[in-house]
């Protein structure tokens, strides 16, 4: 019994000796300018997140972005310089900052397109890869000269899809190919339906061919 009560009293001596030597390390730190602060979070109210409700389903997140696109108007565009690579034996690949008016006269807008000039893609005027099955070949050259100086100066595109024909783009345009031509261009008709003599222009080919672009 006697043994215990030694015991506890030590162990209350050793916890006063820590507590004592902690304080004086304590005042250690204040005396040399570093300033430790010890929190309990425990003890501390947490700050309460507000939670922020997230569209749970695909519709309700259309939805969303919907409403945003009225606040806040159309995506916006990276300026970008307007390019066409005139692929061998292949699309337009156009980059820039287009706008595109559909046949039907709707609007759509983008920084890049890939655009049908076989006139087989079943999703003219969108390129589908159907110039693999119809064995689409041009090298993609380029035979007409600049009629514009180039600039690495953004500016707009807008790219007209013609019923039946061709597409027109109005602002300058830069055409290249892989072959290292190029041309300059403020505006022009590019050939969709895969039979001009002068690709990637349009030269009237399509009215001969009685190209259809409908579906
Ligand atoms: S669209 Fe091909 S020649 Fe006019």
């Amino acid at each position: 019994m006697e043994d215990n009560s030694k015991a506890a009293a030590k162990t209350v001596r050793n916890a006063e000796q820590e507590s004592t030597a902690a304080g004086t390390d304590s005042n250690k730190s204040e005396a040399s300018g570093t300033f430790v602060a010890y929190m309990d979070d425990s003890a501390q109210p947490q700050p309460v997140r507000k939670q922020e409700k997230l569209p749970t389903s695909a519709k309700a997140l259309d939805r969303w972005f919907a409403e945003r696109q009225k606040q806040h108007g159309p995506r916006r565009l990276l300026e970008i310089p307007n390019e066409a690579l005139i692929a061998s034996a292949g699309p337009i690949n156009l980059t820039g900052n287009i706008t595109l008016v559909n046949e039907d006269g709707s609007l759509s807008y983008a920084n890049h397109l890939s655009l049908c000039r076989c006139g087989a893609s079943k999703n003219k005027p969108i390129c589908d890869q159907q110039h693999l099955e119809v064995e689409f070949l041009h090298s993609g050259r380029i035979q007409e000269a600049s009629d514009a100086q180039h600039t690495e100066r953004p500016s707009k595109l807008t790219i007209s899809v013609i019923k039946n024909g061709p597409i027109t783009f109005r602002g300058r345009l830069r055409l290249h190919n892989n072959l290292g031509q190029e041309c300059v261009k403020q505006r022009g008709s590019l050939c969709r339906c895969g039979q001009s003599a002068n690709k990637p222009f349009c030269d009237g080919s399509h009215e001969k061919t009685g190209f259809r672009s409908g579906r």
